[in-house]
């Protein structure tokens, strides 16, 4: 297996070509701008020197992330347009979690990575993950954190940190003169990463190599599903958001950690209690246990979907492949945790999916009086194609058809 792997996340960018767990080539490529015009001539730079073809790639690594906002992205949308043009095999992988795995990789006798990068606006994006079978497990979750909090979050899960090896901006050092050197740093308020030296770990290089190996486990995400781990929001999207609500800005949205933390995954029937419980919340004529039991179940028809956070199941996402159409039967969200976009991330995990599977039209039913989901579904360019008259036993409500093209075709006019 050729696996052709790229870290754009930082300003040190990192390039590697590997077949079956042996490096074949690999190139550094430092940018003081955007990775918009190199990215690619590096690339075929790197297959020149491994002296292999572009469509003989059969997976691409790449980091989605944390890092800089126009780094990961420029990366993993290039792994994405790669990946789905050349029907290669798609490996998002954390930026914390492939220096650490680079780290450990230089380290044998060390078994905890602390990578750190610089996040600017006095924050870090931290982590601390241990060896495992050939990658790394976290022990403490990626995360953006002032400077000040971070060597606390750092001391409370590493019992020993003269053991573990540090990479930031991003030297390797192992902490011995390190420790002691921190905290000194952080009590001046100095930032603490301008004191290190530049050289970010072989990130790329990991992560081409490990992905031959099955004990590794980095896992596939189809093209499509594949998104950037920001850890927070942009300045521009902060600022976007703010504009979008000038009068009262929600500020449950900017919590982007959160957001990261929220997990989209196929729901199966162990979630029923939870699922039960949102359904009883949001619909005055829920549907009975045992017809959502049903709709739990994976086959080839029903591909339901959760939204979880922590554990929790905080919302679903019901539907049926009817043909070549997505019909979505039910979308709800905890009360408590709507307008936080969990509803977005469930619909577009299930449009991706859908278009993936190359279904050509979505389509759903709403109550006429149910203006927060027209007005949802609208947003995700649902339009209305024709009506039920008294669908709703309950209300005598009508139902509202709304379709959406997948992919290029187009929605039905009203009927
Ligand atoms: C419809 C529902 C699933 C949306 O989930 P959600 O997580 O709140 O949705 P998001 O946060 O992703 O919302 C995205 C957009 O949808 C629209 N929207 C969502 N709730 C809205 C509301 N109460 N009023 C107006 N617009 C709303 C907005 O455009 C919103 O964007 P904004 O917050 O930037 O204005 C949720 O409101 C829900 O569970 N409702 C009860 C169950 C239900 O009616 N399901 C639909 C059955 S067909």
């Amino acid at each position: 297996m050729l696996i052709l792997a790229f870290d754009t996340a930082t300003a040190w960018g990192r390039f590697a070509l590997a077949e079956d767990g042996v490096l074949l080539a690999s190139l550094p490529h430092n940018v003081s701008g955007s990775y918009a015009d190199a990215l690619l001539p590096v690339v075929q730079r790197l297959l020149t020197q491994g002296g292999r073809r572009l469509d003989e790639v059969d997976a691409i690594g790449v980091t989605c992330g944390p890092g800089s906002f126009t780094g990961v992205r420029i990366g993993l949308a290039t792994a994405k347009g790669l990946a789905w043009a050349l029907g290669a095999r798609l490996l998002p992988v954390s930026t914390l979690a492939a220096m650490a795995a680079a780290l450990l990789a230089d380290w044998p006798d060390r078994d905890l990575a602390v990578p750190i990068l610089d996040a600017r606006r006095d924050e870090v994006f931290a982590a601390v993950y241990r060896r495992r079978d050939g990658w790394v497990e976290p022990v403490a979750a990626p995360a953006a954190l002032p400077a000040q909090v971070w060597w606390e979050r750092v001391t409370a899960v590493v019992p020993a940190p003269d053991a573990a090896v540090w990479g930031g901006n991003g030297v390797a050092l192992v902490v011995g003169e390190g420790p002691s050197l921190r905290p000194d740093l952080l009590s001046r308020g100095e930032p603490v990463l301008r004191a290190w030296t530049a050289a970010h770990p072989a990130t790329a290089q990991a992560i081409a190599v490990a992905a031959a190996d099955p004990q590794a486990g980095l896992a596939d995400v189809h093209p499509f599903r594949a998104v950037p781990l920001y850890l927070r929001a942009s300045e521009a999207e902060v600022k976007r958001r703010l504009d979008l609500t000038p009068a009262a800005p929600d500020l449950a949205r900017l919590d982007d950690a959160a957001v990261a933390r929220l997990v989209i995954r196929p729901g199966r029937e162990a979630d029923l209690p939870l699922v039960e419980r949102i359904e009883r919340d949001s619909f005055g004529d829920p549907w009975p246990t045992a017809a959502l039991r049903d709709e739990l179940n994976q086959d080839p028809l029903r591909r339901p979907l959760v939204a979880e956070r922590e554990g929790r199941v905080i919302g679903y996402l019901m539907a049926w492949r009817a043909g070549d159409e997505l019909h979505v039967l039910n979308l709800a969200v905890a009360p408590d945790e709507r307008r936080r976009g969990t509803g977005t991330r469930l619909l577009e995990a299930a449009l991706a999916a859908a278009i993936a599977d190359g279904l050509r039209l979505a389509t759903l039913e709403v109550r006429i009086g149910n203006a927060p989901a027209r007005s949802f579904y609208v947003r995700h360019g649902f339009v209305e194609s024709g009506r039920r008259l008294r669908y709703y036993r309950d209300t005598g409500e009508d139902a509202l058809i709304m379709t959406r093209p997948l992919a290029g075709g187009r929605s039905p006019g009203p009927a």
